[in-house]
């Protein structure tokens, strides 16, 4: 039988009420990378709006690993509290609550969005940011923090950091962990050569490059429940044809060693190593081709993101075999009952939560 968007999903034991994931999101809306009363509405009406399941925005492993000052974080058991209701909440509502574990390496240390994602100094409450090479992200103008390269100690340290962010949010109530390893982030960094400039087992040579991500992969599964999936988020290209760089095949050759470190789902992404990218126009399914080949390349279940805004776009890509999962990110900024919305266009007989019956459609 062909697969459709609301045709249940086993990983593992978890069970996916349906394909319709809502995409990670920085909220910018912590403090002290505590999650806040915001947060649980956000991702609480995403899941009474049906989304199968419903993925935190990119959470510090350690506090350097923010992007900015209100990012998400899960360095401590304070951090793993302050989620734990709004786990409980998604899984209340028959969702499935997942989280992305990250760390924003050299793209660390900025400002928020509407304070003009700019670059912050360690002057002006900045802070060191990590890095596989030492060489500062190319922002426009302003001045950066100061970028370390990784010693050894500091790769381990970071291992572990993820291992332990694991622990938390599995005791948190996530069922589902995801490694962010794409946007030009720590790990995309270790994986692209356009950031990597290292000359030690984790550079060079594309199984150097590959292995933080493995070892990381590797530590979240090992703490992680036999029965819970593990998710990866991959950039496949950085977009920068016209240089040594990350590129789909090596995408597609990372993909099944992902799986076999214990990667259930492959959510494939792309671009943010580099500002010089250039960024194919960003219309319906952008990203989807992608997702496609590294479908083709794993056993592992693939999801696609980038320019899915309709119900019945999703549902092929599910239909035809493109992806097992649709991963949707601001059109359910857009509206938060994107899943709803999209059962009852596409003739699904789904629960509406029982406070809103009134409002379906019939
Ligand atoms: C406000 C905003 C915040 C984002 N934050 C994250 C994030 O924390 N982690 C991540 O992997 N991607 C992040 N992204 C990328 C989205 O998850 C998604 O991949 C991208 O927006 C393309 O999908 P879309 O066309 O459905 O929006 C963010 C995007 C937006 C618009």
């Amino acid at each position: 039988m062909t697969a459709s968007l609301f045709t249940p999903l086993t990983l593992r034991e978890t069970e996916l009420p349906n394909r319709v994931m809502l995409s990670p999101m920085c909220q910018y809306s912590a403090e002290d990378g505590l999650a806040t009363d915001w947060h649980l509405v956000h991702l609480g009406s995403r899941a009474v709006g049906g989304a199968g399941v419903v993925m935190t925005e990119a959470t510090a492993v350690s506090p350097e690993g923010r992007i900015s000052p209100g990012d998400l974080g899960i360095w401590s058991d304070d951090h793993a509290d302050a989620l734990r209701d709004i786990a409980a909440f998604v899984r209340e509502r028959g969702s499935v609550p997942a989280i992305q574990l990250a760390h924003a390496g050299r793209k660390a240390s900025k400002s928020r969005p509407w304070e003009g994602s700019a670059p912050i100094s360690e002057d002006d409450g900045g802070w060191e940011t990590l890095a596989p090479s030492p060489e500062p992200y190319p922002y426009d103008g302003g001045e950066t923090a100061a970028t370390r390269e990784m010693s050894a100690d500091d790769v381990d340290q970071f291992v572990e950091d993820f291992r332990a962010a694991a622990e938390r949010a599995l005791d948190a109530g996530f069922e589902i962990a995801e490694v962010h390893a794409a946007h030009g982030y720590l790990l995309h960094e270790f994986l692209s050569p356009v950031t990597n400039r290292r000359e030690d087992d984790y550079g060079g040579s594309f199984e150097n490059r590959t292995r933080l991500v493995r070892e990381v992969t590797a530590a979240v599964r090992e703490v992680w429940p036999d029965d819970k999936p593990v998710f990866v988020r991959i950039s496949a290209t950085d977009w920068l044809d016209d240089r040594e760089s990350w590129d789909l095949d090596q995408s597609a050759r990372l993909a099944p060693l992902l799986a076999e470190a214990g990667a259930d789902l492959i959510d494939v992404s792309a671009g943010g190593i580099h500002p010089d990218q250039e960024v194919p126009e960003a219309g319906p399914g952008y990203q989807v081709p992608y997702a496609e080949r590294v479908n083709e390349a794993t056993d592992a279940a693939v999801g696609a993101v980038g320019g899915i805004t309709e119900a019945e776009q999703a549902d092929q890509i599910v239909r035809n075999g493109s992806a097992d999962v649709a991963v949707v990110g601001r059109e359910f900024l857009r509206n938060p009952y994107f899943g709803l919305e999209a059962a009852h266009e596409l003739g699904e007989d789904v629960e509406w939560p029982a406070q809103y019956r009134r409002g379906t459609f019939d």
